[in-house]
């Protein structure tokens, strides 16, 4: 990717509204779609379809998300009208995980070997398809490893396959107070689960709600330590981190 285009696209957008953010991806990629899981998520979708123009959208299931996560991916599809691409993991290789190790071997040996197989792998596979995608990721969500991420950024992710990509972040700049607020005003959708304390939700197995005052990331993989609480999605916030320390 040059990245004389990123600086210059980033320069033009470092003080953009979250929806100007997002046209600019649009204008700028052939092939973008937006990663979609959860609250900041579902604003991007709500902006996306505010602009009128044609978008796509995918999730990446586990097979291990609650029950309340997939209704709530319905209720958004319903709510928007809009085609949710879901992208799986690959069956041969959970097989064997499971075979070998049991359901629950991240709480022995780390998330990181399952999260491949069931996150990283098939999202990968969909990036090799796309030029582009946006994510809700927020700087304030984690204090160890995304602090520093920029609106928009060269995603390194398939660098060594040679496949340029551009990776978009509109709302790196908003708290988690303006996402609810946004939430509230235009009544979007919201996963169940947060009537229940949780905030920040992944798998069901690896994600636990949180009690006032700890950070929203401290109910995901609790039981590991905070500056490896990346699952390889946003493996450049752990990169640029390792960089920034040399
Ligand atoms: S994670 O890497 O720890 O799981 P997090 O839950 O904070 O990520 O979500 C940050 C952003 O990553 C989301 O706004 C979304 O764009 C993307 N994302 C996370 N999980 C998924 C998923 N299962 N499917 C698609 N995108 C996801
Ligand atoms: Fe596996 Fe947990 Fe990662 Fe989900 S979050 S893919 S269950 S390790």
């Amino acid at each position: 990717m040059d990245q004389q285009r990123v600086d210059g696209l980033q320069q033009q957008l470092k003080n953009a509204r979250p929806q100007d953010i997002l046209i600019a991806a649009l204008t700028e990629c052939t092939h973008i779609a937006l990663a979609f899981s959860g609250a900041e998520d579902v604003i991007l979708i709500d902006m996306l379809k505010k602009t009128k123009r044609p978008f796509r959208v995918f999730t990446l299931d586990t097979g291990r998300l609650h029950p309340e996560t997939y209704r709530f991916l319905d209720r958004v599809r319903a709510h928007f009208s809009i085609t949710i691409e879901c992208c799986f993991p690959q069956p041969e290789a959970v097989e064997q995980l499971v075979q070998n190790k049991g359901f629950f071997s991240f709480y022995q040996d780390n998330h990181h070997e399952c999260c491949g197989l069931r996150k990283v792998e098939p999202l990968k596979r969909k990036l090799r398809t796309l030029d582009g995608w946006i994510t809700g990721q927020r700087k304030d969500q984690s204090p160890g490893t995304r602090t520093g991420i920029p609106i928009v950024q060269s995603d390194s992710i398939l660098a060594n396959e040679g496949h340029p990509l551009l990776k978009f972040n509109p709302l790196a700049e908003w708290s988690s107070a303006q996402v609810w607020d946004y939430i509230r005003a235009f009544e979007l959708p919201y996963n169940s689960l947060h009537e229940r304390g949780y905030v920040s939700i992944g798998c069901e197995p690896c994600t636990r709600p949180i009690l006032p005052g700890q950070h929203e990331r401290e109910g995901r993989w609790w039981w590991e330590e905070a500056t490896k609480k990346e699952c390889g999605l946003h493996h450049i916030n752990v990169v640029s981190e390792d960089e920034t320390h040399q």
